[in-house]
């Protein structure tokens, strides 16, 4: 496969990067390293990377022109500033037309967007089904649900992944990194009284192997284990990691920008995809955790906006 790579300086671009390297594959990279890292990114001859934003049309038309991708994972995403609503939509909207056009321009054959929980607002069930209605209320889960819904209008046979937290290498936003850092110096924390779903990388990445294979399913998907956990939990999961015998932090009441509770229910997913999380919750913790151990923690962003 020739696979372009938007964002894939992130999180999850870097992990499908490595991923894709090792399997042989051609690749190219396009990242403004806003939230990514270039040093993630290894110099290799099979792996173009391009500085630049995917909001520049003639940039991304360039690109695509140039490395004739058979298919594109668009995983670049503006989230850092939260009352940034102009970098959110040129990159989340803009960007991602200027992707699905070219898509359908250079007959692609599949495009993979991946998307936010938070593009189901104040969800009205939990687990939240993937036919539940969107109403996004934040700059970024806004821009996220146009950029989402431009990719579906793409002729290019499409998948977008709703997302659980999705925790592998350089994870560095969220409470499992955000509780590694202040209890491992000393510092207080809270818990804010919310209940998430996590997703190990190595489940994530079993399903994007079958997203990119010719005939898959198209459509919108919810990705997750189904199985929500407080953020006491984690941080529980955290102290007794480190060792530590800390007393239970203060519970913070759930803010008015956040959301109670987000679990994504997977049914139709595992279904379509004959593919299933096997990595629980406990576990998928720890995995992180000795990841921090070995690697350190990197900055931490969040894209939820400072309580009004
Ligand atoms: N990680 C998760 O758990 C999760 C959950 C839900 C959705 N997502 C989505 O998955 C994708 C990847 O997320 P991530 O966690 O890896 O975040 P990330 O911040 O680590 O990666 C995003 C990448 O996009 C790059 N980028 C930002 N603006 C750009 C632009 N205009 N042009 C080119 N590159 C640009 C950043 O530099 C970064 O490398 C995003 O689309 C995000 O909305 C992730």
């Amino acid at each position: 496969m020739r696979i372009l790579i938007a964002g894939g300086a992130g999180c999850l671009g870097s992990s499908l990067v490595e991923t894709y390297v090792a399997q042989g594959h051609d690749l190219m990279v396009i990242d403004n390293f806003a939230t990514g890292k270039r040093e993630v990114v290894p110099e290799l001859p099979t792996l173009q990377v391009v500085e630049g934003s995917i909001a520049d049309r003639e940039l991304v038309e360039s690109c695509f022109a140039r490395f004739r991708p058979s298919h594109v994972i668009h995983s670049a995403a503006a989230y850092k500033e939260p009352e940034n609503w102009w970098e959110d939509a040129e990159t989340n909207v803009r960007g991602s037309i200027n992707i699905a056009r070219c898509c359908d321009a250079h007959g692609v054959r599949r495009l993979i967007y991946f998307q936010t929980a938070l593009c189901y607002g104040r969800p009205r069930q939990v687990p939240i089904p993937v036919d539940h209605p969107t109403a996004p209320f934040t700059s970024y889960g806004i821009s996220k649900t146009a950029g989402e819904q431009y990719v579906r209008m793409a002729r290019t046979p499409s998948v977008s992944l709703r997302l659980a937290n999705v925790t592998g290498p350089r994870l560095a936003i969220g409470p499992i990194p955000t509780f590694y850092t202040r209890l491992r110096d000393g510092r207080a924390c809270f818990c804010s009284d919310t209940v998430r779903d996590f997703l190990d990388m190595e489940d994530f990445l079993a399903l994007m192997e079958r997203c990119l294979v010719d005939g898959a399913p198209t459509g919108v998907f919810n990705v997750s284990t189904g199985e929500g956990h407080t953020i006491r939990e984690v941080f529980a999961i955290v102290a007794d990691h480190l060792g530590l015998d800390t007393p239970e932090p203060p519970l913070v009441p759930c803010g008015p920008d956040d959301v109670p509770a987000v679990v994504l229910d997977p049914s139709e997913t595992e279904r379509a995809f004959h593919w299933k999380a096997r990595k629980g919750f406990d576990e998928t913790i720890r995995r992180m955790l000795a990841w921090y151990d070995a690697h350190g923690v990197t900055d931490i962003y969040t894209h939820l906006a400072p309580g009004k």
